[in-house]
């Protein structure tokens, strides 16, 4: 049942314009398609024409108007088959479907009683006979017809008629001028409210913006309209991108199975990536619906006027448009905390993607369902492989290599290849060993050692890589590592200027790797450095180099770049968590690195210059990252070495963060600033330590903070410490109060959900299955799903871990109800339990257990795929 990307053709047929009608009906919907379609010129004449459809019933079919009759056609349960067709000619069929029995919510269905599509990538199918692949592009005209009940009736492109019928009906009628692929294709229809603003494009467009919400959201829009103005401003300055269409609309809709989508000139977004209000959503909140409508908003470019030839190149717009709201994110906030909050997720969940049983290339080269493809190695992996090319071309290349590939692919369907040619023509640089980034799996490890000659001045740098195997890619080849670094005196503590080979380079230099092992001469080197290397996470590798603790603590307090610095500290950390581990696990007495204190310290009586990045770097790596540092994961002794660290901490540093806190608490009125940000990250991080020893001033402030009711963000965090400290009276009131006040709020009743699983108590797990019978809970609803259900699972480590495999017997009993209802997010759901191979004997066998008692099921090709490769 796999599709092998060796075997691709272009289609037999392509259709060049499109015509839809939608009668809308819950239980029987009827969709009338007319599709003009002409053979291929690649393909010969008389082939038969395959069209894609599951689940739909045929009500009739006409070719060039004339009826067929049964024999000339055929169908299958994913296809129809008509044997004999002209060379240009075109088809008329009439489906039914059932919208309201649709919880897989891939195609058109329902959502808090009201209609929507999700058609990427093999949902059009869901909706009628189309050739449902990337590469057919066709202009749509789209006419929908309502009742009274869905007195907004929205689709791709401008309206362009609209009018009465019998029985209280009405349509709309809606034409894309722009040829598009299917899964690009979007329907809403429902009672829904909208909030609008107008953008004037750099040539002088004037484009009618518009969020579509229910009426009791309407207060939640500013910061994405916000947001898509800027969005639509930095594509034209960055890019020399600009709006196509005279309107561009937004619609929230509560049951989505991820963040949102790019379908053209009608973006459908999961409510929680678009809805905010200082009162309900928090700033992590604000950022995140930031990014991902200024993604959705560039993937009207890099994924629509220019789209992927088969699903294969998926990260040839993921990663790209990812790599651009990420840029997006750091021009608009602090572009050093950005970047570590994107690093440190990478490095945990990425990193384990790679080591685990689904790790693939960046371009897969095979897949049975591509809804399972949707990952973190296309995302953020190909985004920090465009991130690479666009630092070894430089800024002006990747400008011009851009622009090439924008205009040159303009209304097609292309490749990863095609992509790379245009930087490669644009630089004039040879990116053959680089493409390799795109076909092998794994992440890469660099050795580094390093040599100071005092005599000679010389400093020699070896670095040695290699990328361990993964799943069906035994052996890999050496690939082409662009490494950012810099040598920091340790007598001057600045950075010294760098001279390799007799080039003097300034002071921050890339070095290419290419050789499974390398050596780099710098000359002039004055004085005895400690070098700073992969700077800014220059490539997505593992990066190995026997730093001692002082010479961590020496590049927390002086490494010329910021990121680097907090990578220091992380570093500290993990050496001093590193002993922590092992005692506990030797059942020795656990004594605190003074060292890390020191840096601490040092840290919280500097001067602040960025509170943001000073949050960052007084935060711990999390128990998911020190896990993924670890040969086999002790997850006891990770939570037991963690809290006694935040302990020793806050004992020692008392004071400190108590002012700290002081310093930065405000009352001013809520904005998400990145001032304002900063302060609270910085002043919530103190908050944390205290109550990490139920300080009785912290247990006071967290009380005032939760009372007090000042925005989301603290209130939220307040809450969490609340709930998450050892004292009943402490949680409950509090949990009580958020709980009845927030209960009409589907957003932030997702909240506290999350924040009552994530409790480090024992009983945790039994309240897991308390809060699965709650009334705002459903499994239909894939956000209340991931609150509950995938925050314990990922995130409470130590409980979802039990020794007695209650947690896993409670996230495989889940995954075996949502195979039937929703694939995709069963399928993802099931990942924690994948990744046994990292854990002690007796949890292994209890986590394979658990996966081969799914196995038994009969299973969706989504939940199939992940269970067999996580049992092979
Ligand atoms: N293209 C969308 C985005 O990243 C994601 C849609 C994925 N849909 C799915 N059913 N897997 O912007
Ligand atoms: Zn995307």
């Amino acid at each position: 049942q796999a599709t092998y990307l060796s075997d691709y053709r272009p289609p037999a047929y392509r259709v060049t314009h499109t015509e839809l009608t939608f009668d809308l009906d819950p239980a029987a919907t009827r969709v009338k398609a007319r599709l003009h379609l002409e053979r291929h010129p690649e393909r010969t004449a008389g082939e038969p024409l395959m069209l894609d459809g599951e689940g739909l019933t045929l009500e009739a079919i006409a070719l060039d108007g004339e009826p067929l009759e049964a024999d000339e056609y055929s169908q299958d349960e994913a296809s129809l088959t008509v044997h004999r067709v002209p060379e240009r000619f075109h088809l008329d069929t009439e489906v039914t479907i059932a919208p309201e029995a649709n919880t897989a919510l891939e195609g058109l269905y329902l959502s808090s009683g009201m209609y929507c599509t999700q058609c990427e990538a093999e949902g059009f199918r869901r909706i009628t006979f189309y050739p449902d692949r990337p590469d057919v592009m066709a202009t749509f005209a789209t006419t929908v017809i309502g009742g009274p009940g869905e007195p907004v009736l929205l689709s791709n492109g401008n309206p362009v008629e609209r009018g009465e019928l019998p029985n209280g009906r009405h349509f709309v009628t809606w034409e894309d001028p722009h040829p598009k692929p299917s899964y690009l294709f979007a329907l809403v229809a429902g009672d829904l409210k909208k909030v609008e603003d107008a953008f004037t494009t750099a040539s002088g467009r004037e484009v009618t913006l518009q969020i579509w919400v229910e009426e009791e959201n309407l207060d939640k829009t500013d910061h994405a309209m916000a947001s898509l103005k800027r969005a639509m401003r930095w594509d034209e300055e960055a890019y020399g991108r600009e709006y196509d269409l005279d309107l561009f609309m937004i619609v929230a809709v509560n049951d989505f199975n991820m963040g949102a989508m790019e379908n053209k000139g009608l973006n459908i977004f999961n409510s929680a990536a678009v809805l905010t209000h200082p009162h309900t959503a928090t700033d992590a909140a604000f950022q995140r619906v930031e990014s991902i409508v200024a993604h959705e908003y560039f993937h009207n470019w890099s994924g629509n006027r220019v789209t992927c030839r088969d699903w294969f190149q998926l990260s040839l717009k993921e990663g790209f448009t990812v790599y651009r709201d990420q840029c997006f994110s750091a021009d608009t906030n602090s572009p050093a905390v950005k970047r570590i909050e994107d690093v440190s997720f990478f490095r945990t969940a990425q990193f384990a993607e790679d080591a685990g049983p689904t790790a693939h290339p960046v371009r897969p080269d095979h897949y049975i369902e591509i809804g399972n493809f949707y990952t973190l190695t296309i995302y953020e992996k190909g985004a920090e492989v465009v991130r690479m090319l666009a630092n070894l071309v430089g800024e002006e290349a990747f400008r011009r290599g851009s622009d090439r590939y924008f205009e040159r692919f303009d209304g097609q369907a292309v490749t990863i290849e095609d992509f790379v040619d245009c930087m490669a023509e644009a630089s004039g640089l040879d990116l053959s060993q680089f493409l390799r980034w795109y076909s092998q799996a794994g992440t890469p490890e660099i050795d580094a050692f390093g040599e100071y000659d005092y005599a000679k001045a010389e400093y020699r740098l070896i670095l040695r890589q290699r990328t361990p195997a993964t799943p069906d890619q035994p052996d890999k080849q050496p690939l082409h590592i662009p490494v950012r670094l810099g040598l920091v005196g340790t007598k001057s503590g600045r950075d010294l200027p760098l001279t390799l080979e007799g080039e003097a380079l300034g002071s921050d230099a890339v070095i290419h790797l290419r050789e499974a092992e390398q050596e780099f001469l710098f000359t002039d080197v004055s004085e005895a450095p400690v070098p700073s290397l992969l700077r800014g996470f220059s490539a997505p590798v593992k990066l190995r180099f026997p730093y001692g603790r002082e010479d961590l603590a020496f590049l927390l307090a002086n490494d010329g770049d910021g990121f680097n610095r907090w990578d220091a500290g992380q570093r500290l950390a993990m050496l001093a968590l590193d002993d922590l581990i092992a005692a506990h696990r030797n059942g020795v007495e656990k004594v605190m690195d003074p060292r890390v204190i020191e840096a601490f310290r040092g840290l919280l009586e500097g001067e602040p210059e960025d509170r943001a990045v000073l949050a960052e770097m007084l935060t711990l790596p999390s128990e998911a990252y020190i896990a993924e540092q670890q040969p086999l994961v002790d997850v006891d002794a990770i939570h037991a070495a963690r809290e006694f660290m935040r302990q020793g901490l806050a004992m020692a540093l008392r004071d400190d963060f108590l002012r700290v806190y002081r310093e930065n608490q405000s009352d001013a009125a809520y904005a998400p600033t990145p001032e304002q940000i900063a302060r609270r990250s910085l002043k919530n991080v103190a908050l944390a330590y205290l109550m990490a020893i139920e300080d009785e001033d912290g247990v006071a402030l967290a009380r005032e903070q939760f009372a007090a009711d000042h925005n989301m963000t603290d209130v939220r965090h307040a809450l969490t410490l609340l709930t998450h400290s050892s004292r009943d009276e402490l949680s409950e009131p509090a949990l009580k109060a958020f709980g009845e006040k927030w209960a009409h709020d589907p957003l932030v009743m997702d909240q506290w959900f999350a924040i009552q699983v994530t409790r480090p108590q024992a009983d945790v797990l039994e309240r897991v299955r308390f809060l699965m019978e709650h009334p705002a809970f459903s499994l239909k609803n894939p956000n209340k799903v991931r609150a509950l259900i995938g925050t314990f699972a990922g995130q409470n480590r130590v409980n979802f871990h039990r020794l007695d495999g209650a947690g896993y017997r409670l996230l495989a009993d889940t995954v075996i109800e949502l195979n039937r209802l929703n694939p995709e997010i069963a399928a993802r759901l099931v990942t924690p339990l994948t990744r046994w191979a990292r854990f002690d004997e007796s949890r292994q066998e209890l986590m394979k257990a658990e996966l081969e008692r799914i196995r038994a099921e009969e299973l969706s090709p989504n939940v199939y795929e992940v269970v067999e490769k996580a049992l092979a």
